[in-house]
C-alpha cells in the first residue's frame, strides 16, 4: 500500500484522510501538513494520523495530495520543489489549477493527476473527476481511482473538461442545498413547521437521489411517473416552467464554468 501525504488538512484534506482510514489504509502510511497547530491537533486526535512538515512529507510519501486553497499554491510549490523525490505522484484537488502549473514548477518528469472532488467527500459520497497530466500513466490513474474510491465515485475526464466538471459536480451540491432550502421555506409559508418541512424535504431529496442512481432512468421518466394529468405536480411544474427555472439553471452553470476559467488563470501564473 502506498504512503500518502495530504498537504493542507482543511475540510477536504481531512475528509480524504478520514475516508482512507475508514477504508483500512494503515494510519502509519498516512501523514499530513497543516499550518495551524490547533487544527493539526484536532485531525491527529480524530484520525490518529501524524502531522509532518513539507520536507517530512516529501521524504516518505509515494503520493502527495495537494489540498490547500488555490491562492496558497505558489508558496507551497516553492517549498516542495527542492525536496520532492523523483517518482512521487502529485495529486491536486485544487479548483482551477492546471497540471501544467505543477509540471512547470516541479522537477521535470513529475507525474501529476488533477482532481475535482466535491464536499460530499465528508460523508464518503464524493463525485471526483480525474485528469492525467503529461507524465501520469495508466497506473497512476488507477492509483488515484483507488484512493478516491474510498470517499465516493470517480470518473476520468480530459483536463479540458475540468471547468465544466467544476460547474456541474464541484459546485453541484450547493445547488441542491439551495433548492432544499427554498423548498423548506416554502413549506413554512404553507404553514408547516420548519422541523417537519426539513424532514419531509431532506428525505424526499435522499429518496429521489437513490431512485436516480438505482433505477438508472432518465430524470424526465421519473418525473413523468409522478405527474398525473391536471394533478398537483403538474400545477407545480407549470409554475417552474413559467418562472424559467430551466433557463436559470443553464445560466447558473455557465457562470460557474466562466468563474472557474477565470480563477484558474488568476492562480496559475
Ligand atoms: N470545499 C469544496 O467544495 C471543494 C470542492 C472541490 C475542490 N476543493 C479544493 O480543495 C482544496 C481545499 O479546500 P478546503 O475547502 O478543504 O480548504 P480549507 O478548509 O481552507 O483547507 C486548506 C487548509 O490548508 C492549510 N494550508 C494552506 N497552505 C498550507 C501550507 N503551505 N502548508 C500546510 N497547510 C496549508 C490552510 O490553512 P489556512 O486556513 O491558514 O488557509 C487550511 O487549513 C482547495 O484547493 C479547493 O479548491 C474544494
Amino acid at each position: 500500500m502506498r504512503n500518502v501525504a495530504v498537504l493542507g488538512a482543511g475540510k477536504m484534506g481531512e475528509a480524504l484522510l478520514s475516508g482512507l482510514v475508514k477504508s483500512g489504509h494503515p494510519a502509519d502510511l498516512l501523514c499530513f501538513t497543516e499550518r495551524h497547530d490547533d487544527r493539526a491537533r484536532e485531525v491527529t486526535e480524530r484520525l490518529g494520523v501524524r502531522r509532518v512538515d513539507v520536507p517530512g512529507a516529501a521524504a516518505v510519501a509515494d503520493t502527495l495530495v495537494v489540498a490547500v486553497k488555490p491562492q496558497d499554491i505558489d508558496a507551497l510549490l516553492t517549498v516542495l520543489e527542492p525536496v520532492i523525490r523523483p517518482g512521487t505522484l502529485v495529486v491536486s484537488i485544487c479548483a482551477g489549477l492546471p497540471t501544467e502549473l505543477y509540471q512547470r514548477r516541479l522537477p521535470e518528469g513529475t507525474a501529476v493527476v488533477r482532481v475535482m472532488p466535491n464536499t460530499p467527500m465528508l460523508v464518503g459520497e464524493a463525485m471526483s473527476a480525474i485528469s492525467p497530466g503529461r507524465h501520469a500513466t495508466e497506473e497512476h490513474l488507477d492509483e488515484v481511482t483507488g484512493m478516491l474510491g474510498a470517499v465516493g465515485r470517480v470518473v476520468r475526464v480530459p483536463e479540458s473538461q475540468q471547468d465544466n466538471v467544476t460547474a456541474l459536480s464541484g459546485s453541484g451540491p450547493a445547488y441542491f442545498f439551495y433548492l432544499v432550502e427554498a423548498m423548506i421555506e416554502a413549506g413554512v409559508l404553507l404553514g408547516v413547521s420548519r422541523q417537519l418541512a426539513t424532514e419531509l424535504i431532506v428525505q424526499s431529496a435522499f429518496g429521489a437521489a437513490r431512485m436516480l442512481r438505482e433505477t438508472g432512468e432518465h430524470p424526465a421518466v421519473l418525473r413523468e411517473a409522478v405527474t398525473s394529468p391536471a394533478g398537483t405536480t403538474a400545477m407545480a411544474l407549470r409554475e417552474l416552467e413559467q418562472h424559467r427555472t430551466r433557463a436559470a439553471i443553464t445560466a447558473a452553470l455557465e457562470a460557474a464554468r466562466d468563474r472557474s476559467i477565470e480563477l484558474g488563470k488568476l492562480n496559475s501564473k
